[in-house]
């Protein structure tokens, strides 16, 4: 019955994925349906003050050796810009919850230092606050989401904290930004009430953390026109109870998200296992963990449902990625690790499960943009590498606002002792100007996959393609050799009457344009 019911869900949602033999795979795309866009917000980072991501990653400060924008590393600025992010998720993470922003604002020589307790116990010398981050997204143009402290600071103070980056007339804060050198208000939209409260961020309740959501966001304002998108502190991956018992006691109309966080870790947390020395057991239960953020997402978005028929609430991954242990040799603290083919696997996957679930997923962030878990970018002191991930979310561009499109999708399995995978997973869109995008992932390490693609409500006469892919599962770039994993013209391809017939490779993310 269950199955039946799974089945005609499927159905429904046009989404549906058998399996097939033989390493054939057969996918149907309805080039003519689909409603939901693919927020581009999906494609978003995270850079929370941890290890090197902020410092040594994002900022050197105008002095150093390492060529830089106003204090901002050029090459990561360049790599992040050349991105397009959406959106930039800051100062936490656990980091949010021990945040006293008024530390950081004023001359830099004045502000006071802090331990930063969840990472390392090292020195935080709030040489980048407020106005540092905020510039920076606004150099890249791209939307800041500052995540507010409920855990050890007040209502007062996320509320000051609101009035002074947004606040465009006469008061004490706007005074107080005006002194610190900023005329004009920032005009921040995304606001998170608190991170993780059920942990790092206070150990509350759901119910007791609903009561504090509703006092610290009434008294985070609207100035003039700018409204917040306010996002409540969401649950902790299968803490089912968390999103309900939220969506349950705080009234629709004061938040606008409710994140989710969820971090793929092949083993146990006490022993997470290595970036780039693992067998093949430990790269299928990286990669049927990671799968798993679709069903997690489902069983999230059918309580919010109940509560929220019209899907005004957006659920907002903002936490997703790989999680290791960290690069030997390396302060455990920082939760630096490498990125190999494994990494841009997990993240074309899930890339592929937001992209089919864009009525409700409307915002993620990937932990972390530079130096920390799966990062896009990781620096050596002047040097700087992009990873198999920074290529995968290159690839995954053409998605970004386009019109997430239904497909079937016939798949060949991925066995491991008993345990069996989808080789192949996709999300397909069609963007503005009409192009169909495709981007399928073959989580086979050994076996490639011949596709055959057909339109339904079209024929394809001509299609174009790239691929990431590697001959190791656990190849990745080095500062020493930065270009072993990249983007290559994926020529392996031809349209036969009207259908695109291709050979994906083992270990593998494609796109597929139709013009
Ligand atoms: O991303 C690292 C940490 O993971 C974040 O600070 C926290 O929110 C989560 O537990």
């Amino acid at each position: 019955m269950k199955k039946t019911l799974l089945f005609i869900a499927a159905l429904i949602t046009g989404m549906l994925q058998v399996s097939a033999q033989n390493n054939q795979a057969q996918l149907t795309v309805h080039i003519n349906e689909g409603q939901n866009t693919i927020s581009k917000h999906i494609y978003g980072h995270f850079s929370e003050h941890l290890g090197r991501c902020i410092y040594g990653g994002i900022w050197v400060g105008e002095d150093s050796k390492v060529p830089n924008i106003q204090g901002y590393r050029k090459d990561v600025f360049d790599a992040l810009k050349h991105l397009d992010i959406p959106n930039l998720r800051w100062p936490g993470g656990c980091f949010a919850d021990e945040y006293h922003w008024k530390d950081g604002i004023g001359p830099r020589a004045d502000r006071p230092e802090m331990v930063n307790t969840h990472w390392g116990g090292v020195v935080e010398d709030n040489s980048f606050g407020t106005h540092e981050f905020l510039e920076f997204c606004k150099l890249l143009e791209t939307e800041p989401v500052i995540c507010g402290n409920v855990g050890s600071g007040s209502v007062e103070e996320m509320s000051d904290w609101v009035e002074y980056i947004n606040f465009d007339g006469k008061s004490p804060m706007a005074d107080l930004r005006r002194a610190n050198g900023k005329e004009e208000a920032w005009g921040l939209k995304y606001w998170g009430v608190g991170n993780e409260s059920w942990g790092c961020g206070g150990n509350m309740t759901p119910e007791y953390y609903a009561n504090e959501y509703r006092r610290y966001a009434t008294f985070a304002r609207n100035y003039g026109n700018n409204r917040l998108f306010k996002i409540a502190g969401g649950a902790n991956s299968w803490d089912l109870k968390w999103t309900e018992t939220l969506m349950k006691n705080i009234p629709n109309r004061m938040m606008d998200g409710i994140s989710l966080h969820y971090y793929t870790v092949p083993n146990t947390w006490s022993q997470k296992g290595s970036a780039t020395q693992f067998d093949e057991k430990d790269y299928f239960v990286t990669l049927k963990k990671a799968g798993e953020m679709d069903d997690l997402v489902s069983q999230h978005s059918t309580i919010m449902d109940q509560y929220d028929k019209d899907k005004r609430i957006a659920l907002v991954v903002d936490e997703w990625g790989t999680w290791y242990d960290v690069e030997p040799g390396t302060n455990p603290g920082f939760l630096y690790q490498q990125n190999s083919i494994r990494d841009a696997l997990t993240a074309g996957l899930t890339l592929n499960i937001f992209n089919n679930h864009a009525d409700r997923v409307k915002m993620a962030n990937i932990a972390q943009t530079v130096n920390v878990l799966q990062a896009v970018i990781l620096t050596d002191d002047t040097r700087m590498i992009l990873t198999p991930t920074y290529h995968v979310f290159d690839l995954y561009q053409p998605h970004k606002e386009a019109k997430s499109l239904p497909y079937h999708l016939q798949s060949p399995e991925y066995s491991m002792e008993g345990d069996h995978l989808s080789s192949v997973s996709v999300s397909c869109s069609k963007s503005e100007d009409g192009t169909i995008n495709i981007t399928l992932v073959n989580i086979d390490p050994k076996n490639a996959i011949q596709l055959s693609c057909a339109l339904d409500g079209g024929e394809v006469n001509k299609v174009t393609g790239k691929v990431i892919t590697s001959s190791n599962i656990a190849d990745h770039n080095t500062f020493e050799e930065p270009n072993k994993v990249g983007i290559k013209e994926f020529t392996n391809l031809k349209v036969t009457k009207g259908k695109i017939e291709a050979t994906l490779p083992s270990k593998s993310v494609v796109l597929l344009q139709i013009k």
